[in-house]
């Protein structure tokens, strides 16, 4: 057994590496977890309710000697920087309805029941003075401190760095930077792509013969390639050099391809209205700059009840919305990784890294699609959220187990361009 003489106090330790001379208590309560505290940093009792209460949910009133707890009153947030916190709860005794601050606040501020005499602690415990709050560092939010940050800081997780603007970057710039790395689903099997998005994407296109197809940002050309040799008549735009990789290929073994370097922005320049009977657009959506443009254009060359299919990350699963790691660091079994939400709603662009180059990532909330294809007449026919199979998951287990077959990490939207009324 550890002996919890000599384990010191999770608040009192963070409280330390940022206030000089905070007097770090040893834990007495929940000293094996991640988060031992102190007797100062540990549960009061509700005056009302009876319930033990966390610190940092509830108050004291010196004018009733009662705490308060906030299952039995409405707090109020009060947004100010303290210690290693951006805001405070402010809580209404439940006898007098005076708002006192929780007692994270209160021995902030020196008026913890125990720093004014009120109360004496059952244990030994030293306390900090407020006379001392000039000795504090400015801090930094969201504090290593907090939940996710303090998850995050035992690992290593990939972070995903967010630009306020594209200055250094553009989509053409980091794809054609990308183009020479880029894994060839057909040659090297990229498992994702071949086994989770493809067969879908190829199932939800339901491709027949002569059918005029265009796959919007086509990469290296995989997509095309696989249409075409179903009989499609195929036509594939990119923004970037990996086309290159689509035209070489075409090249060495002619299926009848049309390829054009052209902005997924600017279709409407290049083709007539109505012309496409299909448009694809595979795992490039999130990468495409001005997507709003992208559907208004998708919309103006596929003819009345046209379909449209397109795969992304999954908006709300996948990075940039989301980050994973592994507890331990190193462990390769798939049960000591933890995903950890992040902002779902930050849109700004993330820089995403494959190997040591960026990519460039446009995240936007699953709504911001669907709003945008209803805005240009288009009916969604289907949606689906690839699973892993129990097949797929016995096949690539460091992949699939306890990831593609508990979340969905792609998404995959079938639409109709509604006819004119
Ligand atoms: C993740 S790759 C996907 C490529 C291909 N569809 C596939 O499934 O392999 C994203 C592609 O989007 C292209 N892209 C980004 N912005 C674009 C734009 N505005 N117009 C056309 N292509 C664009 C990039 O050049 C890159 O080839
Ligand atoms: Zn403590
Ligand atoms: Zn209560
Ligand atoms: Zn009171």
């Amino acid at each position: 057994m550890p002996s919890s003489e000599y384990t010191p106090c999770f608040y009192c330790s963070e409280y330390l590496k940022i206030a000089q001379d905070y007097p770090v208590n040893f834990a007495s309560k929940d000293v094996t977890s991640f988060t031992p505290r102190c007797f100062l940093h540990w549960e009061y009792k509700c005056s009302k309710c009876g319930e033990l209460t966390h610190f940092n949910g509830i108050s004291w009133c010196s004018s009733c000697k009662e705490f308060t707890c906030l299952r039995c009153v409405e707090e109020k947030m009060e947004k100010e920087k303290f210690l290693i916190y951006d805001y405070y709860y402010k809580i209404p005794c439940q006898k007098c309805g005076e708002y006192n601050p929780a007692l994270d606040f209160a021995e902030y501020e020196g008026s913890h029941p125990y720093q004014i005499g009120d109360l004496k602690p059952e244990e030994d415990i030293v306390m900090w003075m407020p006379i001392y709050k000039n000795q504090i560092k400015p801090q930094e939010f969201p504090h290593k401190a907090w939940g996710s940050e303090r998850i995050l800081s035992l690992g290593k997780a990939p972070k995903h760095p967010r630009l306020e603007s594209l200055d250094n970057y553009t989509p053409k710039s980091v794809w054609d930077d990308l183009a020479s790395r880029w894994i060839s689903p057909e040659t090297e099997g990229e498992y994702h792509h071949t086994h989770i998005i493809l067969p879908n994407l190829y199932n939800m296109l339901d491709v027949q013969r002569d059918e005029k197809i265009l796959d919007v940002a086509c990469g290296e050309g995989t997509v095309v390639r696989h249409l075409a040799k179903l009989g499609a008549k195929v036509t594939g735009i990119d923004i970037s050099k990996m086309i290159d990789r689509a035209i070489e290929r075409e090249n060495k073994e002619k299926l009848g391809i049309q390829l054009m370097k052209l902005n997924a922005e600017e279709l409407m320049n290049e083709f007539k209205s109505g012309f496409f009977d299909k448009v694809a657009c595979n795992m490039a959506l999130m990468d495409i700059e001005d997507y709003k443009t992208t559907i208004k254009n998708i919309a103006y060359v596929l003819k009345e009840k046209g379909i449209f299919v397109f795969s992304i990350t999954h908006p709300a699963y996948a990075w940039p919305a989301s980050t994973a790691m592994r507890i331990p660091i190193g462990s390769r079994r798939n049960e000591d990784r933890v995903r950890i939400l992040l902002n779902y709603f930050d849109e700004r662009p993330a820089l995403i890294y494959y190997w040591d180059v960026p990519g460039l990532h446009f995240q936007r909330p699953i709504s911001a699609y669907i709003n945008e294809l209803v805005k240009n007449n288009f009916e969604i026919l289907e949606m689906r959220e690839p699973k892993a199979s129990e097949e797929l998951v016995e096949r690539y287990p460091r992949k699939a187990y306890l990831d593609n077959d508990i979340f969905a990490e792609f998404l995959l939207i079938k639409a109709k361009k509604k006819s004119k009324l």
